[in-house]
């Protein structure tokens, strides 16, 4: 008899425990699909600041960092007005970077500078971020800094 006392007193609590489990799942699973509803559509990026994109700018044309146009092109009519209009030799050893901004994602441009064997195991293009299987004789360093990636990937996105 007790016994059957305390089997209906467990049953509710069960009961209840299994509700709010249902609850505690369905909550997840709701705020998980609310997750991915934002992340689904592609909402336009904001627009990178100018400061950034003109520090981008010069990392791409500097020789000592970028030097980007050592292997890629880059019409001087596509670049901010602020910037040296004589761009120098330009190369075109990959391909011109007029209008890059509209081939490729911000994302898949951070990527493609800082390590662009992610997208293209063979390419020739020099990681600039990864130290991932490069050997050289000199002290092993990134050759561009995180921040200095940011700024190269938010120049090239208002490249269109
Ligand atoms: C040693 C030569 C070389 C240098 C230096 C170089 N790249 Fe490249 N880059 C390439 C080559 C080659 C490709 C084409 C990759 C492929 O198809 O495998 C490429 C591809 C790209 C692409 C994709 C272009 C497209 O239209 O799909 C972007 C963006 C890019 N480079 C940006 C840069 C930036 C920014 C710098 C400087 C920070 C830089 N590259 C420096 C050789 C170079």
């Amino acid at each position: 008899m007790k016994r059957r006392m305390t089997g209906s007193v467990h049953a509710p609590t069960h009961r209840w425990v299994t509700r709010k489990f249902t609850s505690a799942c369905l909550g997840a699973w709701l705020l998980h699909s609310m997750l991915h509803a934002q992340t689904l559509p592609r909402t336009p990026e904001p627009a990178p600041s100018a400061a950034l994109v003109e520090a981008g700018f010069k990392t791409i044309l500097d020789r000592q960092l970028g030097n980007c146009l050592t292997c890629h092109a880059l019409s001087a009519a596509n670049h901010p007005q602020h910037l040296p209009k004589a761009l120098g030799q330009q190369g075109n050893f990959g391909p011109s970077l007029d209008g890059v901004g509209t081939r490729h994602s911000p994302a898949a441009l951070l990527q493609w500078v800082t390590d662009a064997r992610k997208i293209k195991p063979d390419t020739l293009m020099p990681p600039y971020g990864s130290l991932e299987g490069v050997h050289q004789p000199n002290a092993a360093r990134p050759l561009l800094e995180p921040e200095q990636l940011q700024a190269v990937a938010a120049a090239l996105s208002t490249l269109r």
